[in-house]
């Protein structure tokens, strides 16, 4: 069965809401059989899918709501040239950043790894990310850029950005807690993290792990103090078009980045939706702690701070955690 027609008739479906669309229609569009629509429509059933089928009538997406996540759906209607255009889709693995790093020579650029469910997630500073089953997003993207090993961190802050313009495309306002947090109401709703294989002077691959918080109601422990999830916070939105908005928007700023070098876009964007610029916070740099006022972030992605001294100094984002007074931020 071909991915491609499965992937138009996904979109046909889609795109008639509550109306049946024929069989008949289907095949005559594609130039296939109404058995081969039929299989696919099977496929797509057995994969989580409510399609009503009434004879005479045709198909349709019963719960249109409803929030699976097929690849070929996001795929679908994906305006990208290679930024998630080829999707590795599991129910169930270790980490999906592990995945890209070990297959990425056989991946093709920009491919996207989902997974349902992480059995070690892995956070930053080797923190734990918890990935229970069909309660966020669990993705990397990996990607083969030619670029000198040191201008790779960037793409952090590329995919921070790309995912505050994808939200707030879809109405959510968050903000970002450089460098790699995305805030929702003061609470943690998204993490990022950038890992990379290299050999000495080139980037072999450069994995962008992203874990969003959609349908999470409890979160343990402390991490209820500092994190939420976007159904928390009021929003009902469905993973797959979050994920096709924020592949959308990654692709633009990764490809203004990787082709021109340059970095003002996504700066520009991480300046304005910052939750640090003008607040005193902690800098932890392993055991250290020190109370510093964030003035700015840099043209070059670094956290300008002030220390108590007056003496000015840019932060680099590699091992320090930042903290509010107060708590989270
Ligand atoms: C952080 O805030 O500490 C970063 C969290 C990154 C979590 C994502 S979930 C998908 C990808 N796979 C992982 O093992 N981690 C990242």
């Amino acid at each position: 069965m071909s991915k491609d027609n499965r992937k138009r008739i996904i979109e046909m479906l889609s795109n008639s809401g509550e109306e049946f669309i024929s069989g008949e229609s289907i095949s005559k569009e594609l130039g296939i059989s109404r058995a081969a629509v039929w299989k696919h429509i099977n496929y797509l059933k057995e994969n989580g899918y409510e399609i009503e089928a009434i004879n005479k009538k045709g198909y349709r997406i019963v719960d249109v709501n409803s929030d699976v996540i097929i690849p070929e759906q996001i795929t679908a209607n994906l305006d990208t040239k290679f930024v998630g255009q080829n999707i590795k889709y599991f129910q169930e693995i270790d980490s999906t950043n592990n995945y890209a790093k070990d297959n990425f020579e056989s991946l093709k650029d920009g491919t996207l790894i989902i997974s349902e469910y992480q059995s070690a997630g892995k956070g930053r500073l080797g923190k734990n990310w918890q990935s229970n089953i069909g309660e966020g997003i669990w993705m990397s993207l990996m990607l083969k850029p030619e670029i000198p090993v040191y201008k790779a961190p960037f793409l952090t802050l590329v995919a921070g950005a790309a995912i505050l313009n994808a939200f707030r495309n879809i109405g959510v306002d968050a903000e970002i807690k450089w460098p790699n947090d995305i805030v929702l109401n003061g609470k943690k709703i998204c993490g990022i993290l950038t890992e990379m294989v290299a050999e000495v002077e080139r980037v072999g691959c450069v994995v962008i792990g992203m874990g969003i918080n959609v349908n999470t109601m409890l979160f343990p422990g402390e991490l209820s103090e500092k994190a939420t999830s976007l159904k928390k916070e009021g929003f009902e939105l469905k993973r797959s078009d979050i994920i096709r908005e924020i592949m959308h928007e990654f692709e633009k700023l990764y490809t203004t980045y990787i082709e021109y070098g340059s970095k003002e876009e996504v700066i520009s964007v991480c300046r304005k939706y910052s939750v640090l610029i003008g607040k005193d916070v902690y800098i932890i740099n392993k055991n250290h702690r020190e109370k510093v006022y964030c003035m700015d972030i840099s043209d070059d992605g670094n956290l300008i701070v002030k220390h108590d001294d007056g003496v000015i100094e840019e932060v680099i984002s590699g091992e320090v955690s930042v903290r509010g007074q107060n708590g989270y931020i």
